[in-house]
């Protein structure tokens, strides 16, 4: 308690205003307002508009009128039975990742962390990416699996751990994210299906930040990369992001879904989607598969940002450019300046400081949306270049 509140202290005595938990007064998207001012708003993973759309918020309010809000008043759905609505959620899930069967948890985070610790033991090994998120690296300790991290989408540095560890080790698993939230940055999944096969293991692709923002239908990194999904052995995803609700999934075979919906502790001891969350969902997954020109329009949106930022001379690292841009800046406290005077010039976006990212990667993230503007995404870029300027001024002086 006192380190954090030492750093916190220290931010507080630059002058630097604390910009996390910040209050939106209505729906986040393209635009947010923020204690009564319109902002545009790079910091909600509203990536094709569709939370705020009616007929999203309609679906979930005609599920708690047949329902009720809760799935069960607080029991899981082992316990004390389902709702058509997490079904029919579900089959849709498991159709649009081309698998046999789908379950979804109450979170995308307790959906790692549960189904990582169930499914790999002490005998077993986790091989990850180095950016892996904070969920399958808290699933992988929770297993007592070795676990050992692969620089970022090196497939060549995964294939020399496999063929030195593999032998010692019972099942395999490798973890990579179709699109990889802190860079924006895709793997190669043609080329780790291969290596997984080859050295016999498995192979988990967390889809949090592909679903409706890869592809030209935003089906996810399969489609972007035009692998067959049935070499992926688990399709992991989250409600919260595209899909406008809460939660989180797992897709794959019948067999493996049907042993966690008996066995995952954070499936069979905890409640079920509540059923709103679970309407939502659906209705979001519809309205994508049926409005692809919302993926085309965040696609696009993403390209004109990563163009412009690197002729503003930003460092945009490896972005794809496809629905998340960082803005690499190198010192925590740069990062944190440029956000406060970003957010003067009314354009919010996250700074992303140590320990989250080393000291020296610090950044912006900019999460695009098919709701922004050409002219929202000009105009953040010219109140970024001249916030940069002005503080380099300042240092000068
Ligand atoms: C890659 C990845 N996996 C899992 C999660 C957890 O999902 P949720 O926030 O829906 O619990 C996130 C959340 O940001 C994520 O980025």
């Amino acid at each position: 308690m006192r380190d954090f509140e030492t750093m916190r202290d220290a931010g507080a005595a630059l002058g630097i205003e604390n910009p996390y938990f910040r209050q939106h007064d209505g729906v986040a998207g393209g635009r947010s307002s923020i204690g009564g001012r319109s902002y545009v708003n790079f910091a909600s993973y509203n990536y094709v508009g569709l939370n705020g759309d009616p007929r999203v918020a309609a679906a979930a309010k005609a599920a708690v009128d047949r329902f009720g809000v809760s799935a069960s008043a607080s029991a899981s759905r082992l316990a004390s039975g389902e709702r058509p609505i997490h079904a029919e959620l579900e089959a849709a899930l498991a159709a649009h990742h081309r698998a046999e069967a789908c379950l979804t948890f109450v979170s995308g985070h307790a959906t790692n962390v549960t189904v990582i610790g169930q499914l790999m033991g002490p005998r077993d090994l986790i091989l990850h990416d180095r950016l892996i998120h904070n969920s399958v690296a808290e699933g992988a300790r929770l297993s007592g699996a070795r676990r050992i991290a692969f620089a970022h989408n090196d497939r060549e540095a995964a294939e020399r751990e496999l063929a030195a560890h593999r032998g010692r080790h019972g099942r395999v698993l490798v973890v990579i994210e179709g699109h990889y939230s802190m860079d924006g940055d895709l793997p190669d999944l043609g080329r780790f299906a291969a290596l997984v096969r080859k050295h016999d293991a498995l192979l988990m692709v967390d889809e949090a930040h592909s679903i409706g923002v890869l592809g030209a239908t935003g089906q996810g990194v399969a489609e972007q990369c035009g692998v067959d999904p049935s070499l992926v052995d688990i399709w992991m995803g989250t409600l919260s992001k595209t899909l406008s609700s809460c939660g989180g999934y797992i897709a794959g075979q019948r067999r493996l879904v049907d042993w966690l919906r008996h066995t995952s502790p954070g499936f069979v001891y905890s409640v079920g989607l509540a059923p709103p969350l679970a309407a939502s969902a659906l209705e979001s997954l519809r309205l994508l598969q049926g409005e692809p020109w919302r993926v085309a329009r965040l696609q696009a949106n993403a390209a004109l940002f990563l163009r412009l930022a690197r002729q503003a001379r930003f460092d945009t690292g490896t972005s794809a450019g496809l629905g998340i841009v960082p803005i690499i800046l190198g010192s925590s406290l740069r990062a944190a300046q440029l956000a406060a005077a970003a957010f003067e010039g009314g354009v919010n976006v996250q700074p992303i400081l140590f320990p989250v990212v080393p000291e020296g990667a610090a950044r912006l993230r900019f999460f695009l949306s098919a709701e922004h503007t050409t002219e929202d995404i000009e105009r953040s870029i010219a109140v970024l270049a001249a916030a940069r300027d002005g503080l380099a001024t300042l240092k000068a002086s």
